[in-house]
Formats: structure tokens, sequence, C-alpha cells
């Protein structure tokens, strides 16, 4: 058995070592330019407590460090499918794991921070992150894969004062909808009790949370949220987020009527103000005792804009946040010292892990409207059908073809060949989700895209080979090279 003592304080001990780090931004390296983002901050006298940053290239995260070595750096990290039960056993997991150590140490990152999400599972792929099965196996296995990569951090992963990085689950958001058994912030409580790790909270995917639960239906935006807080590890939360909500485009701008509108997170877009509103709740919390930083997320938003908001956070939750960061502080010294070893965690038994394996195949099926929805944890999304339907008919065919890298302007000399033949596009969205596909590298949905549109191709209009082989050659050439010199060669929208 995992003892629940040994789990909190063996938090507590990492939690001691990572100083308040204040308010900061979330960013990416590319997009908006981050140098021109932080001269025009202290332009206006402004200097972010922190930056955390989302993965990169290594050389672009190192230059990141070496151009602002006044500002401590966090690390924002992607593709490691922490939900899923086979992870440890791809064959590119510990190579993955292996990176992102390399960059924690690049950037002498206080934190990885995870997202509670996949992009991949039972050999499906998506563009953005789809929540986990909120259920209690699920949230066993997410304790062990967590627990397997703070082992590695902790082998690996060394700041200059000899500390390792801590593990911070965000909880995700919900795009349209949610399945499972237990409520959410129950399972955050399970994964906490068995791994000490710590979380962190995204205000703007707990409104997703109210949105897309039927929450919205039953009850007002501050009791849920109050409900919420009481049930959620709220001691476990590290850092707060703060991003944008926005109506999707494939789904179009609120009509006006009942209930609060579609939004979904969507970073590019300004932080509505029933954020910071929810975002006071959540720092009167007595709960709230291990909080170490807040970061509004901005990456791909305009530089005058996230220099608007922030200097608004600043003005507005400036004295909170410190005064919520020293009340965490004051408390440490009662938790005892434990030696230094990651809690030890129990094997997910295998027969387990393969009923998790064919729930995560049923769920990729449902969620791409290959099956129906069938199954226990199905049944209350089932009641919010109108959620799935708007992610399935219009949500995953527009990332299939527009998102991250648009079918017509990726292939233009083979789109306007296939339209010649009558062959429509769309069809390329069943073509992607017929069968499972073994994951033979790490995730890179570009380039995923590139390799099922061949295939397509090749399949539906053979004679087209040459011109689709020339398309995606040039494509994969401009991308490597584009990676190489830390230039993005397409706008890419990312869904944290
Ligand atoms: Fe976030």
């Amino acid at each position: 058995m995992v003892d629940p003592d040994f789990v909190r304080q063996d938090f507590q001990r990492r939690l001691r070592e990572i100083p308040p780090q204040g308010i900061g931004l979330s960013v990416d390296v590319y997009s908006p330019d981050l140098f021109e983002l932080v001269n025009k901050l202290r332009e206006r006298g402004l200097q972010p407590g922190y930056l955390e940053v989302f993965k990169a290239t290594t050389t672009a995260l190192t230059t990141v460090r070496q151009a602002v070595p006044d500002i401590p750096l966090a690390y924002h990290g992607e593709g490691l499918w922490i939900t899923q039960p086979d992870v440890q056993e791809s064959s590119f997991f510990q190579q993955d794991v292996g990176e992102m150590v390399t960059q924690l140490n690049s950037i002498q990152s206080l934190w990885l921070n995870h997202e509670c999400a996949m992009k991949q599972m039972a050999g499906y792929s998506f563009g953005t992150y789809v929540p986990p099965l909120y259920t209690r196996l699920s949230a066993e296995v997410v304790a062990a894969n967590i627990a397997a990569v703070q082992q590695e951090m902790d082998r690996q992963g060394r700041r200059a004062d000899g500390t390792a990085p801590l593990f911070l689950l965000e909880m995700p958001p919900l795009t349209y909808f949610s399945a499972g058994t237990i409520p959410i912030p129950h399972f955050f409580r399970l994964v906490t009790a068995l791994v000490p790790c710590g979380l962190v909270l995204d205000i703007g995917h707990l409104w997703t949370v109210y949105r897309y639960t039927g929450a919205c239906r039953r009850t007002s935006l501050e009791r849920f949220v109050r409900e919420f807080l009481d049930e959620f590890p709220l001691e476990r939360v590290v850092e707060i987020h703060v991003a944008g909500l926005a109506c999707h485009e494939s789904v179009g701008e609120p009509k006006g009527g009942e209930g609060p509108p579609e939004w979904i997170d969507a970073h590019a877009a300004p932080i509505p103000s029933i954020l910071f509103t929810m975002l006071e709740q959540v720092l009167a919390h007595s709960n709230l005792v291990s909080l170490r930083a807040v970061a509004l997320e901005v990456d791909t938003k305009p530089i005058e804009m996230i220099v608007e908001e922030y200097a608004e956070a600043v003005r507005r939750f400036s004295l909170l946040v410190q005064r919520m960061m020293a009340r965490g502080r004051a408390v440490e010294p009662l938790m005892g010292l434990t030696p230094r070893s990651a809690s030890v965690q129990e094997p997910v038994r295998q027969s387990d892990r393969q009923q998790l394996r064919d729930d995560y195949a049923r769920y990729a099926q449902i969620i791409s409207g290959q099956a129906p929805m069938t199954g226990l944890e199905w049944q209350e999304t089932a009641a919010e059908e109108t959620g799935l339907t708007r992610y399935r008919t219009s949500y995953v065919p527009h990332e299939i073809l527009h998102w991250g890298g648009d079918l017509a302007e990726m292939f233009p000399q083979t789109c306007r060949t296939l339209a010649e033949r009558g062959i429509c596009l769309t069809e390329f969205v069943a073509f992607w989700f017929r069968s499972p596909r073994p994951l033979t590298h790490s995730y890179d949905f570009f380039l995923l895209k590139i390799e099922r549109f061949l295939e397509f191709v090749m399949e539906r209009a053979p004679d087209a080979r040459i011109c689709i082989q020339q398309e995606c050659d040039s494509l994969r050439q401009a991308y490597a090279q584009a990676n190489e010199v830390v230039e993005p060669v397409m706008e890419m929208e990312r869904t944290r």
C-alpha cells in the first residue's frame, strides 16, 4: 500500500525547494517574439516574475536562457502521454523523457508542467488535447506514469543547487465534452494520494468544466467553483494559469440566448473578466497553501494585448499573490523531513492496463464518430450529447483538414487534382480514423498529416503519386530547416 503521509511529506520536501515566483507569463519561444515582448514590458516598467516556456528545440531554449539571464524560467512540457496505460512500453518514451530532462536542465527549470491529457491514444492521433477518462483506474495509471517520469528527473534532472524539478500535473480543458465515472476533483485527489506531484490549476480550464459537464444548467458559476475547490486537492496547487477563452472558428460566434457561450481554451484570445473573478475566488480559498506562481498563458497573442493584460493582472493581484505564497511557506516548517527518494508506487496490474487500453480505443472511436456511445463512462456524456456532437462533427474535421497546417495550402497541386476527380477532402477525415496505427515515433502532428495525406492520395488517386510525393518532400525539407534555424514554418496555434 502507498502510505499517504509519506506521499504528502515527499511533496512538501520537494515543494520547499521551489522559491516563490510571483506573477509571470507562460509563453512560446516562437510566437510572439519573446525578446520583443520582454522589451515592451520593460518599457512599461514591468518584468515578469518568471517565464514558463513551452517545449521547443533545445537550441532555442538555451538561447532564451542566455538572453534573459535575470528572469527565472520554468518548463511547459508536451508529448508525454502519461494518461496512457502503454506509454512506458512505447519505443520512444525513454527518449522523449531524456530529451525533456535535457531541456529542463538547459533552462534550469523548477518544474515540469504537463497537461493531464493526450493527443494520441490506442493508435489514434488528434491535433489538440483531449481529457483523460475520469475513472479510478485511469487515475492509478496517471500516478504510476508520473512516478516513472519523476524518478527519471530525480536521476538526471539537476539545477545548480542540486535539486530536481517537480512534476506538476495540469487539469486539462474540456473541448465540449468529458467522459468518466468519477467527478473531476475526485480524480485529481486519487492521483495526488498516490504520487508526490504538484498541480496546475488553469482557471479557464475550470470554466470549461463548468460549461461542458452540465454544471452550468444546475448551478451558478460562483457556487460551482466553491464546491469544486472544496473537493479538489487545492493544497497541491503550485501554479495557477489564466488564459483566453473564445468560440472556435469551426463553431462560430455565440448566437445569444440561453446559457454561457460555447467558449473553449484559446490562448490567442483576450482573457474574459469572468476568469479574473474566478481567480479572486481561488486565491481566497483557505486550502491554497502551496502556491508558488501565477502565469498568464499568452502564446500566440498580440504583444500589445499581453502587455495590457499583464499590467492589469499585476495591478490587481500582485499583493494578494504575494500573501498567498507567504502563507504557504509559513506552514512548511511543521512538516517533517523525509529521506530523498521517490514514493514507492505500486505497479498497475497487467489486466487493468489492458482494460484501460480497450477503454481508450473505444474513447478514440467514439469521439471521432466511428462508434456509438456505449459503456458506463459515457453515460453522462450521452446526457450532454450536443457537446460531443459538436466535437465530432465540427471540431475534429476542422482539426484534421485545417488546424496545424491547412491541407489546401500544404498540398495545393494535389488538392486541385483531387477536386478535378470529384474527391472531397472531407473523406480524408474518415480515412484518418479508419483504423489504429502503431505509433513509431514521437508525436508531431504536422509530420503525421504529411504521412497520412500521402497514404490517402496513394489509395484514392494513385496516378497523382509524383505530384503528392514532391509536395511532401518539399514540406518535410522546409519543416526540418525551420526547426534547425528556430523559425516557425507554419503558424501553429496550440491548445494547452
Ligand atoms: Fe494552462
